[in-house]
């Protein structure tokens, strides 16, 4: 069997890390928010999974008939001997890429990036043992910060980086420019980028996919505020915040808030912040943005990617972009 390594690139104390800063900047400001990486530790990656299976949340099931449908045309247009997945999670979909690869023979490395540590040591270990000649090569990381850090190509060998699910809708647009920016700075020309992004669709089956009858959306929202309070000893009553998500037009993009029911004094000693909410105020935990092939091409574009292919289910729900480094 060829070798598994996970490399922890996070400090493993959020307390101490990156937390503080955010929760100082973003909840000590207005509007107050929260970066969305904060909603992935192991209850909100369990969370997230279950989403995956809401029979409300297209998207999973959208971009899992893409990656049946098209998965050889993939591995054949990347030419990769390397497969980098950032934001892998549990990497369930990446299995179909994964077995298109392993019937071409082609595949010699795979790189799963995740924040979340206990969910990409058990995706690595399954993948590790499902694909004996495969070198799994885990990074503990964000995706934000980290890019630096992924491996060099091999002699002659291509990398395709793998970013599934539509999570780069839940960075703002700025962000995005620099993530594109950053991740081609760390490839080379003729690497590629398999990209999955949520399509702008009729607003009722947009806010069904974020307001489920479970309540299981609510859940996994709210579930940064236990993060907050067992990571920074902050005192948030999750019980007293009502989950608000709604269609914002303008910007194209689902927007998932916290509102205050009742007056509410906060404190967060971990971060030495005392929060002074009124009743209504929001916390937006969360953006999802709903992209359009032309958006998609040029936000590719204007970091050096050339759209090779843009497959969509066919509902037209899902888009997965195969783009090029010029
Ligand atoms: N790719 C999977 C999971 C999507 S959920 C799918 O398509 O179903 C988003 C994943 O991104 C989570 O596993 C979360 O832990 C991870 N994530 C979110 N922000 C991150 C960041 N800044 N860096 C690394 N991983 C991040
Ligand atoms: C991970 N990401 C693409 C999900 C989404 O649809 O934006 C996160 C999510 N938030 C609420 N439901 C799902």
């Amino acid at each position: 069997m060829t070798e598994l390594k996970v490399s922890v690139l996070v400090d493993s104390d959020w307390a101490s890390g990156s937390l503080v800063d955010d929760v100082r900047r973003g909840l000590g400001s207005h509007p107050r928010r929260l970066p969305p990486k904060w909603l992935y530790d192991d209850e909100g990656s369990r969370l997230f999974d279950e989403i995956t299976r809401l029979p409300e949340y297209y998207p999973t099931e959208a971009e899992r008939a893409i990656l049946q449908a098209h998965a050889a045309d993939i591995v054949t247009a990347s030419g990769a001997s390397t497969v980098v997945e950032l934001g892998s999670g549990t990497s369930d979909k990446t299995r179909t890429l994964l077995d298109a690869f392993a019937a071409a023979g082609r595949l010699r490395r795979f790189v799963p990036v995740d924040v979340s540590e206990q969910t990409l040591r058990d995706a690595a270990d399954m993948l590790h043992r499902r694909y004996p000649g495969l070198a799994v090569e885990a990074l503990v990381g964000d995706f934000t910060l980290h890019l630096g850090h992924l491996p060099p190509n091999e002699p002659d060998g291509r990398r395709m980086v793998a970013f599934l699910g539509g999570t780069i809708g839940n960075l703002y647009v700025e962000e995005r420019a620099a993530f594109l920016g950053a991740l081609a700075d760390s490839l080379d020309p003729g690497d590629s980028l398999l990209l999955g992004t949520d399509l702008v669709k009729p607003v009722d089956r947009l806010v069904a996919a974020y307001h489920d009858s479970q309540g299981v959306t609510a859940q996994f929202v709210r579930n940064c505020l236990a993060v907050l309070n067992r990571e920074l000893d902050a005192d948030f009553d999750l019980d007293a915040f009502s989950y608000v998500p709604f269609w914002d037009g303008h910007m194209e993009r689902m927007d998932l808030r916290l509102r205050a029911e009742s007056p509410q004094r906060v404190t967060i000693p971990g971060a030495g912040l005392d929060l002074d909410l009124h009743v209504g105020e929001e916390l937006r935990v969360e953006i999802s943005t709903k992209f359009r092939p032309d958006g998609i091409r040029a936000e590719l574009a204007a970091a050096g990617f050339e759209t090779v292919e843009l497959f969509t289910d066919p509902a037209g729900d899902f888009g997965l972009t195969l783009a090029r480094l010029a």
